[in-house]
């Protein structure tokens, strides 16, 4: 199988410049020759052309409503879009399309293009819920409300072009998570989805938490979306992200989580599509990030220490 790396060099959704970058960064990192390592046929379709949100109105072009708020959501309406007819067709034409973000928004369009013609799971590798609306977000920042607007969870502007057809809820497991609004939190509650957070990694352990998610995220679908935010991670490993949180994954429980994705999809050929986001050059250290970022995708993707 082929593996069509796209690039969406966005930063309409997040709250720091710079992870438009992203893209360029996993690339500078490495990414098509440690894929090819990997034994993987790389196809590069360079980036998604992306206008420069200083040219751009953050504000809705309806008058915003009280305690509504979404910046850039025609924008991130705009790349979705595009975005998802990308990861459709690379799906359609037998490849596994893998999306450089840009910020998490990206993943909309993702799992939208990912589950136009077939029913999926998502699993959501991040230490945030990304599960706000535009009622509950405190930021207005789109990056925290991918997966509820995927779901279909009110309006993100006219919704159905954030919709993920095929994305099964009860299917939907995030992994890591330490850092929830209050409001997000009673909504990740009341999900059908599975939220397995950084305690009960600690109390049982990465091998047995992705078992259990993959468990649940591939049951009874097509395949699975992997979404991987690289602020999962501890900040001692990935420093460059806009929103760091203490106390993430450790490298090598990340390593091992994205191994055994690549092991379930070496028997069930059930990897559909993956994005990795929210790298931020600018915050970075040395490139640090992005070369986790790299190295993780190629886990993903079936490599191997033997
Ligand atoms: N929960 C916060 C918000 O809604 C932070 C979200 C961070 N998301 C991310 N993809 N880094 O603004
Ligand atoms: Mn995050
Ligand atoms: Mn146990
Ligand atoms: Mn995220």
């Amino acid at each position: 199988r082929e593996v069509r790396i796209i690039g969406a060099p966005t930063d309409y959704g997040a709250n720091r410049r710079g992870v438009d970058m992203g893209p360029s960064a996993i690339r500078y990192a490495g990414l098509a020759d440690e894929l090819t390592a990997a034994g993987v046929d790389v196809v590069d379709t360079g980036d998604l052309l992306v206008p420069t949100a200083e040219t751009r109105d953050p504000t809705v072009d309806e008058p915003e409503e009280e305690g509504r708020k979404a910046k850039f959501v025609r924008e991130v309406e705009d790349v979705s879009l595009r975005l998802a007819d990308q990861v459709a067709e690379a799906i359609d034409e037998g490849g596994v399309p893998l999306v450089l973000g840009g910020d998490h928004s990206v993943a909309i369009g993702c799992l939208s293009g990912s589950s136009r013609d077939a029913d999926i799971g998502a699993i959501w590798f991040d230490a945030h819920g990304d599960y706000n609306t535009p009622e509950t977000s405190p930021s207005g920042n789109i990056h925290g409300m991918p997966l509820a607007a995927a779901l279909g969870y009110r309006d993100l502007a006219d919704v159905e072009w954030a919709n993920a057809p095929g994305l099964s809820e009860e299917n939907v497991v995030w992994v890591g998570l330490r850092s929830l609004d209050e409001a997000e939190r009673e909504g990740i509650r009341e999900s059908e989805g599975t939220a397995f957070t950084m305690s009960d990694i600690d109390e049982h352990g990465m091998s047995e938490i992705i078992d259990r998610a993959l468990e649940i995220a591939t049951d009874g679908v097509d395949g699975i979306h992997v979404s991987l935010d690289l602020d999962w991670l501890d900040p001692n490993e990935a420093p460059g992200v806009g929103t760091p949180v203490h106390g993430g994954a450790t490298y090598r429980e990340a390593h091992y989580a994205l191994e055994r994705v690549a092991e379930y999809d070496e028997r069930h050929d059930g990897l559909r599509s993956m994005d990795v986001v929210e790298v931020n050059p600018v915050l970075d250290e040395h490139n640090q990030t992005a070369k986790l970022a790299t190295e993780l995708a190629a886990s993903a993707l079936g490599k191997r220490i033997l």
